[in-house]
């Protein structure tokens, strides 16, 4: 085989995990083509935006990102550093499509998540006959199928189990993005987990847009497997010391998978449980299916499998028809539940959605100032629980090297960011970490034993107990 030649690509990731995983299978798909990835556009033969369609600012930004690529396109060219190939890939590319290149007529490539696999022949196309290529199919056949085992992802890695989604909550655009639900085989998820195991990960975050719903068929007789059968399964890989999975639906957790939190070990006591509201009226309006006294049993019965389970969520405000009253209800539900992060979102409507034609759109000025209390409260909550594990020592996964000299970076069993004076030999493993300080956003340690070394005769034997987040009294 003659060798490629080495190329450049510069992959921009917005959005989800999701865009973060099918990124760096991007990555793996044009490996073979001798394409080398850069984290600079100016140094790029290739840019391809990966983008998020999910609020109007995160579309927007395609096209400010558009225009400064055009400019720097003709940089290159007055440089005499070649034509740089500029493609947009992703939701917005999905949702867009035709408009997008009649928008950016710029753009030479412009492809779907569910077709990124074909990227190779994209190129080889572009290359013969010149013209924007446009590909935004649902193949029947699944591009996972069409993918080059994984290349080396560092200790911490996502792996996409299923895709899509068949909720319709009525504000998201995911289920048009993304396309209908599909579960990928568990032989092909476990494949992929020992590949990644192989290369040096020891934490997995299995990812699909509405993950709990898992029903991939399973590896002997083809009947499906659950999120918690395959997790059962992952845990048994040796060397995966810690999986996590998001994002669940509060009306998809199952007994089984309440079970996994109790029974799976390497299964981390941190999840993140999206409610959107805390008002049954607009709950239903949503059609998240589920009511505000339903979250919190599921969460109950979750902490009662698992004590030390910290909660995240998703919180949108201004949903069309949200009143005062209904903003309330979201706040008490906050103060009753104790989340330990959060991401919260002025309602954005979208094309195409339901809820963006509904009477009672909420005024921006409201939803600025709901948005503004309701993240006065999650910040206090995230502040208290990082200063309540002060003193606690806690394994951390440090899998990145922090801002300061001398300083690694890593994620805590809660998915707190732990900056530890630690040497840089130690880089990706996970070690016994006491911690000295908690800030609002992160936590400071100090390095007890690597703990994957084994313990010494005079280590301290008691294990440390695990922070319990508790409740903010109301
Ligand atoms: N599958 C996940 C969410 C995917 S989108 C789930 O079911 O929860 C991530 C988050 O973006 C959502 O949880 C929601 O809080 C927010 N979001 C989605 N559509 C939005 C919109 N139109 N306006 C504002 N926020 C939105
Ligand atoms: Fe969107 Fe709802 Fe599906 Fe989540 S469950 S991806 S919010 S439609
Ligand atoms: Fe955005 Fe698509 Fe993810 S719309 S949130 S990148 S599924």
């Amino acid at each position: 085989m003659t060798k490629t030649p080495s190329k450049t690509v510069c992959i921009k990731t917005y959005g989800c995990q999701m865009n973060v995983y099918d990124a760096a299978r991007m990555a793996d798909v044009l490996a073979p083509l001798g394409y080398r990835p850069v984290t600079e556009p100016a140094e790029a033969d290739m840019v391809l935006l990966n983008t998020c369609h999910i609020r109007e600012k995160a579309s927007e930004k395609v096209f400010s990102e558009l225009g400064r690529l055009r400019q720097l396109r003709q940089v290159r060219i007055d440089r005499g550093l070649g034509r740089m190939v500029i493609g947009v890939a992703g939701c917005v590319a999905q949702a867009e499509g035709a408009e997008l290149l009649a928008r950016a007529p710029w753009v030479d490539l412009v492809l779907g998540p569910q077709t990124y696999h074909r990227l190779p022949e994209m190129l080889a196309r572009l290359a013969r006959e010149g013209g924007a290529q446009l590909d935004t199919d649902f193949p029947a056949d699944p591009k996972f199928d069409h993918l080059p085992a994984p290349g080396p992802r560092g200790p911490s890695a996502f792996l996409s189990i299923q895709e899509g989604c068949d909720r319709f909550c009525t504000f998201c655009v995911v289920p048009y993005t993304r396309g209908a639900e599909v579960s990928r085989p568990a032989a092909a998820v476990l494949d992929e987990a020992r590949a990644l195991v192989d290369q040096g990960t020891t934490e997995i975050t299995l990812l699909g847009q509405n993950v709990n719903a898992y029903h991939g068929d399973g590896p002997d007789d083809g009947a499906a497997w659950s999120l918690a059968r395959l997790i059962r399964a992952l845990a048994e890989i040796p060397g995966l010391t810690r999986l996590r999975y998001t994002t669940s639906h509060p009306r998809d957790l199952t007994d089984d998978l309440i079970a996994a939190h109790a029974e799976v070990p390497a299964l981390m006591p941190f999840l993140h449980l999206p409610v959107q509201s805390g008002s049954d009226r607009i709950l239903k309006a949503m059609n998240r299916g589920h009511t505000a006294e339903a979250y919190r049993r599921v969460v109950d019965r979750l902490r009662a499998a698992r004590p030390d389970l910290a909660l995240s969520s998703d919180f949108i405000v201004g949903f069309p028809g949200e009143t005062e009253a209904d903003f309330q209800d979201t706040l008490s539900l906050v103060r009753a539940v104790h989340f330990v992060q959060a991401y919260s979102f002025k309602y954005s409507p979208r094309p195409g959605t339901p809820a963006a034609a509904r009477p009672g759109q909420v005024p921006d000025p409201i939803k600025g100032e709901r948005l503004a209390r309701l993240q006065e409260v999650l910040n206090t909550q995230q502040s208290l629980f990082n200063r309540q594990c002060v003193g606690q020592e806690m394994d951390v996964l440090l899998d990145r090297v922090g801002r300061r000299p001398g300083q690694l970076l890593g994620r805590s069993p809660w998915m707190q960011p732990v900056h530890v004076s630690a040497p840089a030999a130690i880089l990706g493993r996970s070690c016994r970490v006491l911690i000295v300080d908690g800030q609002p956003n992160s936590l400071a340690g100090r390095l007890v034993t690597p703990a994957t070394e084994p313990p010494s005769a005079d280590a301290d034997a008691a294990p440390a107990a695990a922070p319990t987040p508790t409740r903010i009294p109301a």
